[in-house]
């Protein structure tokens, strides 16, 4: 992938954790955030490892893990941001107009995510682990419909198959992949 935007990987910076090659900063501040804080759990997996690792998620095009995102953009974000992100007291999601252009690159959206942003858009480390913030930006991605050419989140190959998001599309409750199903 492409790193760019303000830093998200600064070499000679201090690290967020142990095993982390990208430092997480805030999207107002600047400011390195510590993504040992927050709802335990969820920082183990293979995609997590990944991403703090590369900033690539895994979790883009995996259907099991588009499931569990809808789900927990459903819980945490749709009330601001609108049921397809279409925007309400929050900003649209799923155009390709970002008031902060670092959430065009999915570190970035984890830095928003994680540490917020300014008014309303509180940090969300407390109610989402960063596994299940992978879950939910591959499910903000997913939303797009804007034009390709601006999707810079997608590789090449997953360019070529890309296919805006219509409402009423319905993900199987019982498709397999990389994500389990959220408990009940
Ligand atoms: C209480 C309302 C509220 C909730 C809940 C909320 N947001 Fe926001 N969000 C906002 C507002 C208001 C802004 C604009 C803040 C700003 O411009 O700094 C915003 C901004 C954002 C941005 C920056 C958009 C841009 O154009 O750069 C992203 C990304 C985002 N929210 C994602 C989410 C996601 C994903 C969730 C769920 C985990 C979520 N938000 C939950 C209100 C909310």
């Amino acid at each position: 992938m492409t790193l760019m935007g303000a830093g998200f990987v600064a070499l000679g910076q201090p690290m967020s954790g142990p095993q982390n090659g990208t430092v997480f900063r805030n999207t107002i501040t600047g400011e390195a955030m510590d993504t040992g804080q927050g709802k335990p759990g969820g920082r183990d997996t293979k995609a997590v490892k990944t991403f703090f690792q590369t900033g690539n998620n895994i979790y883009i095009d995996d259907k099991s893990c588009l499931r569990n995102g809808e789900s927990l953009f459903l819980t945490s974000c749709s009330g601001c941001h609108g049921h397809a992100a279409e925007g309400k007291v929050g900003p649209g999601l799923n155009d390709n107009y970002w008031t902060y252009p670092t959430n065009t690159e999915d570190t970035g959206l984890f830095s928003t995510l994680w540490g917020g942003a300014n008014g309303m858009m509180g940090p969300h480390n407390e109610d989402l682990n960063p596994d299940e913030m992978l879950e939910v930006i591959a499910w903000v991605r997913h939303l797009y419909t804007g034009p390709v050419k601006d999707a810079v989140w997608l590789n090449d190959e997953q360019k070529k198959n890309y296919t805006p998001y219509k409402e009423g599309e319905k993900i199987s409750k019982d498709v397999k992949g990389q994500c389990e199903p959220l408990p009940e």
